[in-house]
């Protein structure tokens, strides 16, 4: 298992990179090259834009000390309070339904760790993450900001509200499971937005909503997957 270089002062005192550091970052530069070939673009991911932005984003600085050795794994991992970080190709795959186009604003529902909104914050102009952890929402917060991030603002909330006072956004993403679809997200989502969500109890189904310039909506679905239940206080229809 490969340990983490301590950053060395150089002869004014400033923490500098130290070859182990480069060595390492190195490292995990490969492991991610690998992962874009190997786990997502091998399972069909095939939108450039999204492959360089999950080519670009730093994973491992977003998942805790101890699981660092696994965050190019094939895997969703622990982030502490009980949540995960998805498994990068689901990350990839409801990036890739979305379309993400470079004017689009975004609206990330379950931010955890931080990574999916990194990733978005490649692709669109802006990002607002909603967490209902606090904690989670202030860790992601200020790692998204030491990134140089300064795309994303992630807000203490619950998703099934939506974020209506940055609404409408041309994607909304949610990385927890609802048993139905909130109609705030269906509200707050633009003509011709795309909402990606899975939905379901125990199994669940990757939906692709597209909202039409008439503001008709247009269904499908795109994968069995297993995420966390989303939690806090349902906005039903
Ligand atoms: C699979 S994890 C998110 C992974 C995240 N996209 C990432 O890149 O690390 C799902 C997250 O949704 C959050 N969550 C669950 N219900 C929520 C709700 N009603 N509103 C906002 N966040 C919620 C959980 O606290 C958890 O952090």
């Amino acid at each position: 298992m490969a340990s983490i270089p301590e950053r060395e002062p150089n002869r004014e005192g400033v923490e500098v990179a130290s070859a182990a550091d480069r060595d390492w970052e190195a490292a995990q530069t490969r492991a991610r090259l690998r992962m874009a070939r190997d786990q997502i673009e091998a399972r069909g991911v095939r939108d450039q834009r999204v492959l360089d932005a999950i080519r670009k984003v730093p994973r491992h600085r977003f998942v805790p000390l101890e699981s660092v050795p696994l965050a190019y794994a094939d895997q969703p991992l622990p982030i502490g309070a009980g949540q995960t970080i998805s498994q990068p190709y689901i990350v990839a795959l409801m990036t890739e339904l979305a379309r993400p186009q470079p004017e689009d604003r975004a609206l990330d529902v379950g931010s955890g760790s931080g990574y999916q909104a990194a990733v978005l914050a490649e692709l669109v102009r802006e990002v607002q993450g909603l967490e209902i952890n606090e904690a989670l929402a202030q860790r992601a917060g200020s790692r998204l900001r030491q990134l140089g991030y300064h795309n994303v603002e992630i807000r203490h909330g619950n998703g099934y509200q939506g974020w209506i006072e940055q609404s409408p956004y041309q994607i909304i993403l949610v990385a927890a499971a609802p048993d139905h679809v909130p109609q705030p997200l269906i509200d707050q989502l633009a003509p011709g937005g795309r909402l990606v969500l899975p939905v379901g109890r125990h199994l669940q189904e990757l939906r692709l909503i597209e909202k039409q310039l008439d503001g008709s909506l247009v269904e499908s679905v795109h994968a069995a997957v297993n995420f966390v239940p989303m939690t806090g206080d349902p906005e039903r229809r």
